[in-house]
């Protein structure tokens, strides 16, 4: 067989990975052929179309009959639009410290949302009802923004998990004083995968009544979806998609990924890969001597703590984040991609570089 050719128009080599984030993995091939077969012809634009009207479908199949899906580009994109809609002008959003809302999206929330933030310490970025409680209190009070929303991710950005039961008590806790609850759902895959739930489980069905449903950590290219499940609690999600610049034109392409995806079982398959691969990761790290791992490794990401010097050495041949650089903390990320052998070798480099 010839070697194959090289095509100056190649900027990458597409056998590294590493394990910096499920975002640096490209497009599952699945996807990118439901994109081929998405193009060619006129659809109507801005969410007309019969990929969109069949993506509606297919999110009914995982959430109920009540539920509605709309496309948006990206994650910080879905949950601005999704607390937007659950939200008055003097509303306030309780969230963990540790939440992507607070810590990554540059001030998205309050500055494109105009929302206020109530953030609360976790140890293990989970909230619980009594962690809530301590921001939820002075409704009648108009020097305090009004706590209106609980938000919670799943899987957490510390890569652990809610239990359902965990979920509905923070929903219980929230609906009793009136408040809705809004589940950052960027990797709900990998969290319904390695509970073996289904996303109905982890969301609706405990209590939830907002989504930011994720693509683009299980395998798209782009492509995220804000997710109405109770809609007497959620408003105008379609005017606050278009005002927060989240509207596609052509989005026939984002819907016939997230349709890829969802339709059969694709998002479970890529989940589960991820998650299996940072089992692998886990496992390989903990024989190493000196090297703690952080936090409970229930889905994609493993947390580890390491000497600094070490960390700076390892990221000079794979690609991954410090956590907290004081501390050596440091975040390994699997993807859908991830290899046994991309896992293998990394826990041999890690143990070389321990060892010198
Ligand atoms: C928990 C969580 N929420 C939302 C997002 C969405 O971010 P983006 O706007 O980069 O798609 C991310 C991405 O890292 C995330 O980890």
């Amino acid at each position: 067989m010839n070697p194959p050719k090289t095509d100056a128009r190649r900027h990458h080599d597409p056998a590294v990975r590493g394990f910096a984030s499920d975002n640096y993995a490209g497009a599952h091939p699945e996807v990118l052929a439901a994109l081929a077969l998405a193009n060619g012809g006129h659809q109507v634009a801005y969410g007309e179309d019969a990929y969109t009207e069949n993506l509606q479908r297919v999110i009914r199949g995982h959430f109920g009959p009540t539920a509605e899906a709309y496309p948006v580009f990206n994650g910080t994109g879905a949950n601005v639009v999704a607390l937007q809609a659950v939200t008055d002008r003097w509303g306030a959003v309780i969230c963990a410290e540790s939440a992507h809302i607070h810590v990554d999206e540059c001030g998205a929330p309050e500055r494109v949302g105009g929302l206020k933030l109530l953030t609360v310490p976790t140890p293990d970025g989970k909230l619980t009802p009594e962690l809530i409680d301590r921001q939820a209190y002075g409704w009648d009070d108009e020097h305090r923004a009004m706590p209106q929303v609980v938000s919670i991710t799943q899987s957490t950005e510390l890569g652990t998990l809610y239990t359902p039961a965990e979920i509905r008590a923070v929903c219980d806790h929230a609906h009793a004083h009136g408040m809705t609850v809004h589940l950052d759902g960027s990797r709900l895959g990998n969290a319904a995968a390695s509970l073996d739930v289904p996303m109905r489980t982890l969301t609706n069905a405990a209590g939830v009544d907002l989504l930011s449903l994720g693509g683009t950590k299980n395998g798209a290219l782009f492509g995220e979806a804000v997710v109405v499940l109770n809609p007497d609690a959620v408003r105008q999600v379609k005017h606050l998609r278009k005002l927060s610049m989240q509207l596609a034109s052509k989005m026939r392409f984002v819907s016939v990924q997230l349709e890829a995806l969802l339709a059969k079982d694709l998002w479970l398959r890529n989940a589960r890969h991820a998650n299996e691969m940072a089992q692998r990761l886990a496992e390989g790290v903990r024989a190493v001597h000196g090297v703690e791992i952080l936090h409970p490794v229930q889905a994609n990401a493993v947390f580890a703590r390491l000497p600094y010097a070490v960390g700076e050495r390892l990221r000079q041949r794979f690609r991954f984040y410090f956590w907290d650089e004081a501390a050596g903390d440091v975040r390994w990320m699997c993807a859908y991609d991830t290899t046994e052998d991309d896992v293998d070798a990394f826990v041999a480099a890690l143990k070389e570089e321990m060892a010198r």
